[in-house]
């Protein structure tokens, strides 16, 4: 039976270019979808899938991540004496979650590219596996995206990549798995990724879409290109070399996911996760729809923003 994953990383050190100029002093993960933050909606799928060791990795210009977690007493007595205990406990609920989910934050160091915060980490997880999240998506689902993944890594004792089918049009934003066996439920014995490839030269109809179970070999394989990269200093050190570097000779493995999935790393799909999530929404839900409802009839918007 393989260790049970408890630890996992966000890796939020990036500069959310696809989104500026909104994320010039914003961090992209802290841009609201429905009523919390991106981050807290990865946060609270971590905490709900039992990990109990999340490290955000961070950089300059981050510090809202961490006031967002970070227990606020004297907002909370402050908001209390005013009867306002709704809002009070709203503001508990999110320290609690990250006291749940012992949030610590490190500073990213090393070269370029989406491996680098992964390494970070590896440093405090040992040789345990982890679980990797990018703070881009959000999903829906009954059960959790990241249970989905410790699911499948308990079954198969290797590591694990979240796939989701994607249109031919899209498969040039994302590694596409080469599959080698379609498993049952869900589960596809994979042979590495192709990044970012034309329609026609994509060797699936899958995409990898920022979920990852990393397991010591695959950091092993991220430390020799690291090592690799301060002999040369060029290139970036990518999760994607480390995992294709390990696919050559043991066996990797990707999970289509079940849910609903929205991305939130490009203008157009972050604004359709927030429509859908305040659609979805109790209380914001009802006028949103009467709006559309009149759109469809006809009503001019032009002018409205
Ligand atoms: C990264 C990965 C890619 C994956 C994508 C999902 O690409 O390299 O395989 O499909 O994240 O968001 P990036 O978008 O960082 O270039």
């Amino acid at each position: 039976m393989p260790p049970t994953i408890r630890r996992a990383v966000i890796p939020a050190a990036g500069l959310g270019s696809r989104l500026l100029p909104l994320t010039k002093a914003i961090p992209k993960e802290m841009l609201p979808v429905g009523d919390m933050p991106v981050i807290e909606h990865t946060v609270r799928e971590l905490v709900t899938s039992g990990i109990t060791d999340i490290t955000i990795v961070v950089s300059g210009g981050k510090s809202l991540i961490q006031d967002h977690f970070r227990p606020n007493p004297a907002l909370v007595d402050r908001l209390r004496a005013d009867g306002k205990n709704g809002y009070a406990e709203a503001v508990e609920e999110v320290a609690d979650l990250a006291r749940e989910g012992h949030i610590t934050y490190l500073d990213q160091q090393g070269p370029y590219g989406n491996g680098t915060p992964v390494l970070n980490a590896a440093r405090n997880v040992g040789d345990e596996p982890m679980l990797v999240l990018w703070p881009d998506d959000v999903f829906v689902a009954e059960v959790p995206r990241a249970q989905q993944l410790i699911s499948a890594y308990e079954a198969t004792g290797c590591p694990v990549l979240a796939l989701m089918p994607v249109e031919p049009a899209e498969t040039h934003r994302y590694g596409v798995p080469v599959v080698k066996e379609d498993l049952d439920d869900g589960l596809l014995r994979i042979t590495g990724l192709v990044e970012k490839p034309k329609p026609e030269d994509a060797p699936s109809a899958y995409a990898a879409i920022g979920g990852y179970v990393v397991t010591p070999g695959i950091v092993d394989e991220l430390r020799e290109q690291t090592r690799r990269w301060y002999e040369h200093r060029t290139g970036e050190i990518y999760l994607t070399d480390a995992i294709n570097a390990y696919a050559a000779d043991r066996a990797v493995y990707g999970q289509v996911i079940q849910g609903r999935w929205y991305d939130t790393g490009n203008p157009a799909a972050y604004l359709i996760a927030q429509f859908a999530s305040a659609l979805a929404h109790p209380e914001y839900g009802p006028p949103l729809r009467r709006l559309a409802r009149d759109l469809d009839a006809g009503t001019d918007l032009s002018g409205a923003t």
